[in-house]
């Protein structure tokens, strides 16, 4: 295949940034884009230009590091991350626009490299448990409901990767902060601090800058790991809980 991308490139967090436009020749339809990507890298390299910056490290959909615009949509045409995207999935003689997540919340390092350190943050708001570590636990040893167990491992799936900030019109990160919430409200061990960590993650996702959430569910259209809307209810129940509570 060959191809044509127009690339975001931003020098850094100052630069206005544009598009800039590259031919590339000789593409197998078995690469994945980010593979796509390297080729180019390699031949601006060798032409002694900037590489472009892109974020990425398992390249196997579970790391969540790399997210990219492709065709104005979060991780492209397929439903799926962006190193498990494959060039078949476009028209030899493509022209394919790339651009980096586009939010306040998440705002640009370099080309495509955004910096989702605002995600960690809304997990160290309360995104964990305070069971006490030592040896493991004899297996069955606190019993869960099939049905709550499974709900938790699917929020669980959630790889952190913002496709649904991107998607989403008001920059909301409310599919990303409930997927946290369902996952360990859903679990015994996450019940001694399920409400101050509705009320923690939720103040500090409203800090960071993301919209609020009207449900419009493009978020759940562009997550990879097809985490529901239901999760977002499950966050509504839970906050309106630990409000009634006095717990704000
Ligand atoms: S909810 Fe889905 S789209 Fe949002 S961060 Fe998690 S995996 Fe990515
Ligand atoms: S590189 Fe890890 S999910 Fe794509």
């Amino acid at each position: 295949m060959n191809i044509t991308v127009r690339v975001w490139r931003q020098k850094n967090a100052d630069d206005k940034g544009r598009m800039v436009t590259y031919g590339v020749e000789n593409v197998s339809e078995h690469m994945s884009f980010l593979e796509m990507l390297d080729v180019l890298n390699e031949q601006l390299t060798l032409s002694g230009d900037d590489p472009i910056a892109f974020d990425h490290d398992c390249r196997e959909g579970i790391c969540g590091m790399c997210g990219v615009v492709i065709n104005g949509i979060a991780h492209g045409p397929e439903v799926t991350t962006t190193c498990q995207l494959h060039m078949r999935s476009f028209e030899d003689g493509a022209v394919i626009d790339v651009e980096p997540w586009r939010a306040g919340a998440f705002p640009v390092v370099k080309d495509l490299v955004v910096d989702r350190s605002a995600f960690d943050r809304i997990i160290q708001a309360g995104g964990y448990i305070s069971a006490p570590t030592g040896s493991a636990p004899d297996a069955h040893a606190v019993p869960v409901p099939k049905d709550d167990a499974d709900h938790a491992f699917d929020a669980a799936t959630c790889i952190g990767c913002g496709a649904c900030v991107a998607a989403c019109p008001n920059g909301s990160a409310m599919l990303f902060t409930s997927a946290k919430i369902t996952h360990l409200g859903l679990l015994p061990q996450g019940q001694p601090e399920r409400e101050s960590r509705v009320i923690g993650m939720v103040e500090q996702h409203d800090h960071e800058g993301f919209g609020g959430c009207t449900n419009i569910g493009e978020c759940t259209s562009a997550c990879p790991k097809g985490i529901p809307l239901d999760t977002i209810a499950q966050l509504n129940r839970d906050l309106l809980g630990a409000l009634a509570h006095g717990k704000a």
